[in-house]
């Protein structure tokens, strides 16, 4: 499997990794993780049981959070605080809402402008129009049932 070592996201841009367990997704997002800087944001785009949960708790792991980080699906963001930096990271998952408006009780513009934060965004589809050009978009695609097709997109 692709690993993404030492070389850079942009190297990768519309690269497909096949990622054939839960175990080789959280293998990508550990790689990943060295690229994530403070002030990052991640779309986490694909269908429903595609990974981005699995993906975004490997990620949380590899960026030395601790606590479980478990789906916030009902209460639409959880987060975290992240060792060593005054930031913190946010987990979105926001396949109930039905429009931007639905978030308005989340200032994720403050969040995203204060620079220190990593944010990972599930069903960003949602709230795309305030999404920042710099925003990394990871897509996901089931191919089969351990199967899971992953592409970055250019930043
Ligand atoms: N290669 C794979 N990569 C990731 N998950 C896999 C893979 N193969 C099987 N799975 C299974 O698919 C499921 C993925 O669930 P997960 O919650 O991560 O998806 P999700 O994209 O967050 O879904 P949702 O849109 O409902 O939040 C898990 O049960 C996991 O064990
Ligand atoms: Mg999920």
């Amino acid at each position: 499997m692709r690993q993404f070592d030492n070389s850079t996201i942009r190297q990768l841009s519309h690269e497909t990794t096949i990622s054939h367990s839960p175990t080789e997704t959280s293998k990508l997002a550990q790689d990943l993780a060295s690229q994530i800087k403070p002030g990052s944001i991640l779309a986490l785009c694909g269908d429903l049981g595609s990974g981005k949960t699995t993906f975004t708790q490997s990620l949380a792991k590899a960026l030395g959070i601790t606590q479980r980080v478990t789906s916030p699906t009902f209460i639409l963001m959880r987060q975290y605080p992240l060792p060593q930096s005054s930031g913190m990271f946010y987990h979105l998952d926001l396949y109930r809402i039905g429009s931007p408006e639905d978030i308005k009780s989340i200032d994720l513009e403050e969040l995203i402008a204060e620079g220190t934060n990593i944010i990972v965004i599930e069903w960003p589809e949602k709230i795309e129009t305030i999404l920042p050009p710099h925003t990394l978009k990871i897509y996901f695609k089931t191919t089969s049932a351990t199967t899971r097709e992953i592409t970055l997109s250019s930043l």
